[in-house]
């Protein structure tokens, strides 16, 4: 069997290299993929973009592709889903209705709202002096987000009054095209955040290991947000008992309320939430695809082949598929960014020491990199994600760490303190 990954980061290349692990799947190929995916034995990068939909049907139409996966939220948001399901294609991922979810956060309140599903209390302006007005009886605290798709950017935790009434004015100003025309207000949340990855056919939905990432740019996430700068599973702060309250006062409502509405769901739902200090497991965002770095470190613990959970997901059969099965160790994926990311950076610049890293037993999964003549160049702003699995937490962070120091590339930068929440709950 062959299968399609649409995408070209950390993730899309972590999919494509758990494929390749299962039995079934002779060959994957990547729309576009990065230098990773291009040599990654048995794995091929076919040059189109991700919005030429009849494109991408068409390379999975030629090739007998049998499944397809769709890593990143744009073209989900954007229907490309529906597009290959029309033309008989078995794609997991959801259909632009199901990527409501994540394309507008007034659209996923709502949903939660009917749903009962703890949350943060809100409310959503369409201009900007109401949202100003708003905010300004709410007083601080607060926090400030973009309705749409604001590739991470769009939301603004807010400590001061000034800081707040700054945000609103920057999305009704257009700084994020028309996801800011509409803008959520909700309370600021305080407790540790956590990523639950649950894929559903729609019907039956089962979470995947908790893991946890460290979105901003500077040690003791501190500075502006990014993609992410590292992540690890399973996170020891999410316990047997709570995943199960995970499941049942948030991952099943979600589910039910989207078969309220006439939605078909097959794909992941990814659950952002803060563990509040009594305890208490809140959602700040849904994600309608696999995270990334999370799917860096959860799929490479995973046992049951991915095609198989991928293909029940699809098929709609995932209440028939046995428990699914785990590595009982952990993972740990430190990023390395090019300098200057999340802001300006440059590319082009040459890679060394991948062959050293793997190794030591790590896997290095790209995130913006391409093949230039003969060479691996960086070709993003987060560049690598270099992973390694352990006995332990502990010594999957040594190997990680010990592995991304072989790596080098003109002003490469790395967080050192990946996992600090984890070294601070254990005991002394
Ligand atoms: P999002 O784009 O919704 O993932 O939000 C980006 C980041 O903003 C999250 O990872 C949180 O760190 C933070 N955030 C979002 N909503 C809240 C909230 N209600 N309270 C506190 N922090 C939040
Ligand atoms: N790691 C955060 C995300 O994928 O949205």
């Amino acid at each position: 069997m062959k299968a399609l990954v649409v995408g070209s980061g950390g993730r899309e290349h972590a999919l494509a290299w758990k494929l390749l692990q299962s039995p079934r799947i002779e060959e994957v190929v990547c729309v576009p993929g990065n230098g990773g995916t291009a040599t990654l034995p048995g794995c091929r990068n076919v040059a189109l973009t991700m919005d030429d939909v009849e494109g991408i049907a068409q390379v999975a139409l030629v090739n007998n592709l049998a499944l397809v996966v769709i890593g990143p939220e744009q073209p989900l948001a954007d229907g490309l889903v529906d597009h290959l399901q029309a033309q008989g294609l078995a794609v997991f991922g959801p259909t632009q209705a199901g990527a409501q979810i994540e394309a507008s956060k007034a659209w996923a309140k709502e949903l939660m709202a009917q749903a009962k599903i703890p949350t943060a209390q809100s409310a959503v302006f369409t201009d900007a002096a109401a949202a100003i007005a708003h905010v300004q009886s709410q007083g601080v605290p607060i926090v400030v987000k973009a309705d749409g798709l604001a590739a991470g950017k769009g939301v603004t935790v807010a400590r001061t009054l000034d800081v707040a009434i700054d945000a609103i004015k920057a999305a009704f100003g257009g700084q994020f095209g028309a996801a800011g025309q509409q803008v959520v207000i909700e309370d600021c949340l305080e407790g540790q955040e956590v990523s639950v990855l649950a894929v559903t056919d729609g019907q039956t939905i089962r979470p995947l290991l908790p893991a946890q990432d460290h979105k901003q740019i500077g040690e003791g996430d501190t500075g502006p947000n990014t993609g992410g700068m590292g992540a690890y599973a399973p996170t020891p702060i999410v316990s047997p008992e709570l995943l199960d309250r995970i499941q049942t006062t948030i991952l099943e409502p979600a589910i039910a309320t989207l078969q309220d509405r006439g939605i078909d769901y097959r794909g992941v739902l990814y659950a952002g939430l803060i563990i509040t200090p009594s305890g208490d497991p809140m959602v700040i965002e849904f994600n309608c695809r696999f995270g990334d770095p999370e799917t860096q470190v959860v799929l490479p613990l995973l046992e049951t082949p991915l095609d198989q959970i991928l293909l029940a997901c699809v098929e709609q059969r995932l209440a028939d598929l046995p428990p699914i099965e785990w590595k009982p160790q952990s993972a740990v994926c430190v990023v390395a960014a090019a300098e200057g990311y999340p802001g300006t950076y440059a590319k082009g610049m040459p890679i060394t020491g991948l062959a050293a890293a793997e190794e030591t037993g790590a896997v290095i999964f790209h995130s913006g990199t391409q093949v230039k003549a003969g060479q691996v160049v960086s070709n993003g702003g987060r560049v690598l994600g270099v992973m390694a699995q352990g006995d332990s937490f502990d010594a999957a962070l040594a190997e990680a760490y010990g592995a991304i120091a072989l790596v080098a590339f003109e002003s490469c930068y790395y967080r050192r303190d990946i996992g600090f929440r984890i070294q601070a709950t254990k005991p002394a």
